[in-house]
């Protein structure tokens, strides 16, 4: 099994990072491999909601990351996604790459367990964390909890490890995340996938 963290951060090896590593040791703890995947601090595409990728499944923008991104998630047991907290909310060039990773791929990634950490210096860790997790929910994606919310406080990498409750947030995360992901590999022979419907739209009250 394999689970696909991805850091949302400019900085590689930062604060988001030291966050991500410590929900990656314990997976790596109990036997499922990680990948952490950055999504570097080139510019990334918003998403111009031209629907090609209902077609293809893929985003016409090739000159970022996301399709590498969404093949890899597909391939993968289980995502965490971490972001630096900037204005209370998950950073900018995550929400884009995200918007294109998920939009019409959704059902790709069901039944995928799912999880979002936030790395903030002082504020705004709740509502970047509510933030990302949207995308979790409406994708038929299992989330999974800690024994807070997912947050991590410090400016630089040293203070994010002086923040003892906030790694240990992490490590709960990755041990709760290797116990579902092992639930649902034992139980897939005998446990079907719930049916599905046809998708409805109705464009709010109509
Ligand atoms: C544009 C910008 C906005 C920020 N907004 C917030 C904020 O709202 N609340 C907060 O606590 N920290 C804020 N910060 C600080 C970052 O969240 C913090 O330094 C983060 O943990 C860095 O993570 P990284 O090293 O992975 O990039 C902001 C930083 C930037 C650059």
């Amino acid at each position: 099994m394999n689970v696909l963290l991805i850091n949302g951060s400019p900085h590689k090896n930062g604060c988001t990072y030291t966050a991500l590593s410590e929900v990656a040791d314990q997976l790596i703890k109990h036997d499922i491999e990680t990948n952490i995947f950055h999504i570097g601090n080139k510019p990334i595409q918003g998403c111009i909601a031209c629907l090609k990728c209902s077609q293809t499944g893929y985003c016409v923008f090739q000159n970022d990351p996301v399709n590498e991104c969404i093949d890899l998630a597909k391939k993968a047991d289980g995502i965490v996604i971490g972001s630096p907290v900037y204005y209370a909310g998950p950073n900018g060039s995550l929400t884009a790459f995200l918007d294109r990773m998920f939009y019409h791929k959704n059902s790709a990634y069901a039944y995928k367990p799912a999880a979002s950490i936030v790395s903030c210096r002082r504020g705004g860790a709740s509502a970047a964390f509510d933030r990302l997790n949207k995308y979790f929910t409406i994708s038929s994606m299992p989330i999974v909890s800690s024994q807070y919310w997912n947050a991590v406080h410090g400016n630089t990498p040293d203070e994010v490890k002086q923040d003892l409750e906030g790694m240990q947030i992490m490590r709960t995360l990755g041990k709760n995340m290797a116990w579902l992901l092992k639930c649902i590999e034992a139980g897939k022979n005998t446990v079907p996938y719930p049916e599905k419907e046809e998708p409805r739209r109705t464009n709010f009250i109509r």
